[in-house]
């Protein structure tokens, strides 16, 4: 399955922030923003993955990740010239899915639970049209809305609706298959000038090819669009990782648990930056999985 990561944009709710530089590379905590939808991408299996970006910020993204290779992955790179719509995710990716199965995450997603990654294999290997989640929220209104019938199956899709038939918020997070470009390619803009994800996800529906997944109590989801979102996915990253002593998002942690690179690959990365908690987080992870060479395992602790 290949991977896409949508982070272009406007970022226009995050002004001035977002003005000279993509929200997807600020800070969330400790880390890069798009640390977490790429890592979430490698808990999934994924190891082929396009990012798509803004012209201008598409160094910077390069800059941070390069080709993939110090994680053991792939990673590729497309300009979005103009925020076309999420669904031209899948022009712009056309080569990079060649006719097979994909994820899409948008850039600004952030997610975190226990069942999370086992869910989301379950999830690509029962994949027949798409599948989308649904997840539990307390203001429906401000996302696309899951309707779904007595027995949980999904019968419709509103898009931010005023009296919403349910409180199952759809985040950005997506499975399709191939046939997922043909669909993109067959779209018009809608009234406010969009190719739209819910005429994509709409289109499977019809032919009875949409799926949704719930994501559990144990899921958390947040968006970081906004200052105060961005703000409190900071200190929710802080809070979960202080109290458990574990990171959430750590892209080379993952890595090494998926097995794209060595316990010795993810030391060495760590040492790269050991004057930061995160350097040496890491460096502890590959003690700890006890696959170093003698050499490199000292004693050492949680950060
Ligand atoms: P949005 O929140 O819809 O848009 P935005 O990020 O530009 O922010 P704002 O609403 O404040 O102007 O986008 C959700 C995610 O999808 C975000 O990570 C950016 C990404 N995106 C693109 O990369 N290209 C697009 O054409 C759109 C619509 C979104």
């Amino acid at each position: 399955m290949k991977g896409i990561i949508l982070a272009g944009g406007n970022g226009t709710r995050l002004r001035p922030l977002s003005l000279v530089g993509s929200k997807q590379l600020a800070p969330v905590y400790d880390k890069p923003m798009i640390y977490y939808p790429l890592s979430l991408l490698m808990l999934a299996g994924i190891s082929d993955i396009l990012v798509i970006a803004r012209p201008t910020e598409l160094p910077l993204f390069r800059r941070l990740l390069g080709d993939g290779g110090r994680l053991g992955i792939s990673i590729g790179y497309a300009a979005q010239d103009e925020p076309r719509g999420i669904a031209d995710a899948f022009r712009i990716g056309t080569d990079h899915i060649a006719g097979e199965d994909s994820a899409l995450i948008l850039g600004d997603n952030l997610f975190h639970g226990a069942n999370l990654p086992s869910l989301l294999r379950r999830s690509a290997r029962r994949l027949n049209g798409c599948v989308l989640f649904g997840h539990q929220v307390a203001d429906p209104q401000r996302f696309g809305v899951a309707e779904v019938d007595e027995a949980g199956r999904l019968v419709a899709i509103e898009e931010k609706p005023e009296c919403p038939r349910s409180s199952l918020a759809i985040p950005g997070l997506y499975f399709f298959d191939g046939e997922v470009v043909d669909i993109a390619k067959g779209l018009a803009p809608s009234a406010r000038g969009e190719l739209e994800i819910t005429d994509v996800l709409r289109a499977y529906l019809k032919a009875g090819r949409a799926d949704l997944m719930w994501l559990g109590r144990g899921v958390t989801w947040l968006d970081t669009g906004t200052a105060e979102s961005l703000l409190e996915a900071g200190l929710f990253v802080r809070d979960v990782q202080r109290r458990q002593g574990i990171r959430i998002g750590c892209v080379e942690e993952v890595a090494m648990h998926m097995g794209f690179i060595d316990a010795d690959a993810c030391y060495r990365l760590g040492e790269e930056m050991a004057n930061s908690s995160y350097g040496r987080y890491l460096m502890d992870c590959a003690r700890i999985s006890g696959r170093l060479p003698a050499s490199a395992r000292q004693p050492g602790g949680w950060p």
